[in-house]
Formats: structure tokens, C-alpha cells, sequence
């Protein structure tokens, strides 16, 4: 895993940002995995800036979100699809040819999430997969005790879950109960996953997925098994990492020789 460790959420947002239009300019039809959540606002922001400013063009992407509160729909504004609207897609110049946020109100359920799964490979799978993670260390709603060969389906969220999301409801009893997520085996078959993290509360939980067992338990440490990820951090959220200096020193290193670069460009093709 790549740890690329930020002053701050805004150069954070930028990096991760850059990274993820990089990919939009070399495969204009790229298949995006997106994240809800305050942590990927920064990197929407500059992706909407982008797009006015610089032309980046979306209109040949497809993307598919990763999760969904069970039982809201679409027009709710607590909803993930209100959410992508309101902090992405409303925003771009030019919107993404198609996109895919799962289906809150989807009746036989295990069918949805099997044509969600369908979805994503008929699409040619997914190139570039944005993450935030959860206070206890959930990817998507992928909760603790998840099999980390999961695929979508519906899950029952923490209690942990209910209250750091509830500051986005009127109140914690508004927060749903139930989520339909992809699994943490959907997310693993993403070619790229960027794993962005800001603030000093979520600094436990990313040492213990960035430098912890790899385990159901903290569900984002499956990250270290796949062969291709980005952690993205402000220095709150890299605080209590035992190897902060040696990440820095390899990033420094790919940056003075030229290399970083091209290695995550190699990586995405
Ligand atoms: C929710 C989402 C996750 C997200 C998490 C963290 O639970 N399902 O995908 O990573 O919130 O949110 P925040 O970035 O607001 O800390």
C-alpha cells in the first residue's frame, strides 16, 4: 500500500483528486467506484473544478456507489443518491454517461444486489475505487465481522455507525438500521483503491488498517491484500502511524526520481 501523507484535508482532497482525473483523462470511459460521507467531499469539489476549469470530461464515465441506507429513497436528502447529486454529479460540467447508487427501496433484495454485482462486471468492472472508512474501521458499510470475501448485500449497521452518522439526521433514531453495501470482495476487484482518511479521530482506526492484522474486524485492513492501493491522509489522520516517516521518505523518493507518477499511471491501465 501506498501511504501518501498530506499537511492538510484540502492538499489531500487535491492529491487524491489528481489522481483520480489522471484516470479520466487517459480512459475517458473508466468505470469510477464512489464513496458517500464528509471525507470525499474535498475530492468532489475538486473534481467539479476541474471539470468547470480545466475540461476534465465525465460524460463517457460510468460510476457505481458503494453503499446505500436501506429502507430511504432516492429523494430523501439523508440518501446517498441525494447526497451524490447535491456534492458531485449536480456540480460537473459535463455529467457521467451513467450512474449507479444501490437501490434503497429495492423489494427482493439478494436479486437487486446480485444485478448490482452483474452491473459492475458487464460494465468491465471497476478502474478506480474511492473509500473513506468508518469509525470502526468499516469500508463501504462493510461492518466489523463481515466476510472480507463479502459481495453486496444487505447488513445491519454498528451501533458506532448509527451515531457518527446520526449527525447527519435530525436525530440518531432517524438513522437507518439496515444498508445494502458491496462486499469487501467487490471492493477488492476494484484495479485501484484510493483510501482517503483527515482528522485526528479517524487515526486509530488507520493505523489499525494500515498497520494492523489483517482482519474481518476492521474490515479497510483487506486493503493491505490488494496489490494496488492509495491511502491518502491528512498528518491528523497519520498520527499514530509506527512507519510515518518511512512513508514519507517513499513517496519523497518516487518524487525525486521521477517514478511515483508513472507507477500509479502503470497501475491503472
Ligand atoms: C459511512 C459510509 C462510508 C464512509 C463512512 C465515513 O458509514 N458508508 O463509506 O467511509 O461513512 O464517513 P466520514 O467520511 O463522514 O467519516
Amino acid at each position: 500500500m501506498r501511504v501518501v501523507i498530506e499537511p492538510d484535508y484540502e492538499g489531500m482532497s487535491r492529491k487524491a483528486a489528481a489522481m483520480v482525473a489522471d484516470l479520466v483523462r487517459r480512459k475517458p470511459d473508466c468505470v469510477l467506484g464512489l464513496a458517500t460521507g464528509s471525507t470525499p467531499i474535498g475530492l468532489y469539489k475538486e473534481l467539479i473544478r476541474l471539470s468547470r476549469e480545466d475540461g476534465l470530461d465525465f460524460s463517457r464515465v460510468t460510476t457505481f456507489n458503494l453503499d446505500e441506507y436501506h429502507g430511504l429513497a432516492p429523494e430523501h436528502d439523508q440518501c446517498y443518491r441525494y447526497f451524490m447529486e447535491k456534492n458531485l454529479f449536480e456540480g460537473l460540467k459535463t455529467r457521467p454517461k451513467r450512474t449507479s447508487v444501490p437501490d434503497g427501496l429495492a423489494r427482493d433484495v439478494d436479486g437487486y444486489c446480485a444485478s448490482y454485482e452483474k452491473a459492475i462486471k458487464d460494465s468491465g468492472g471497476i478502474d478506480l475505487q474511492v473509500l473513506g472508512i468508518g469509525g470502526d474501521g468499516h469500508i463501504a458499510f462493510n461492518e466489523p465481522g463481515s466476510s472480507l470475501g463479502s459481495r453486496t448485500r444487505l447488513v445491519v449497521l454498528t451501533e458506532e455507525t448509527i451515531t457518527d452518522n446520526s449527525r447527519f439526521f435530525a436525530s440518531a433514531d432517524d438513522v437507518p438500521r439496515f444498508a445494502l453495501t458491496m462486499g469487501v470482495a467487490t471492493i477488492l476487484e476494484a484495479r485501484k483503491c484510493l483510501l482517503l482518511a483527515s482528522g485526528i479521530k479517524k487515526s486509530k482506526v488507520v493505523r489499525e488498517a494500515i498497520e494492523g492484522p489483517v482482519t474481518s474486524q476492521i474490515t479497510a485492513s483487506a486493503l493491505q491484500l490488494h496489490p494496488d492501493t492509495f491511502a491518502f491522509l491528512d498528518e491528523d489522520a497519520a498520527d499514530l502511524l509506527e512507519l510515518k516517516d518511512y512513508y514519507k521518505h517513499v513517496e519523497k523518493m518516487y518524487g525525486e526520481h521521477g517514478v511515483g507518477r508513472r507507477a500509479a499511471v502503470a497501475a491503472t491501465r
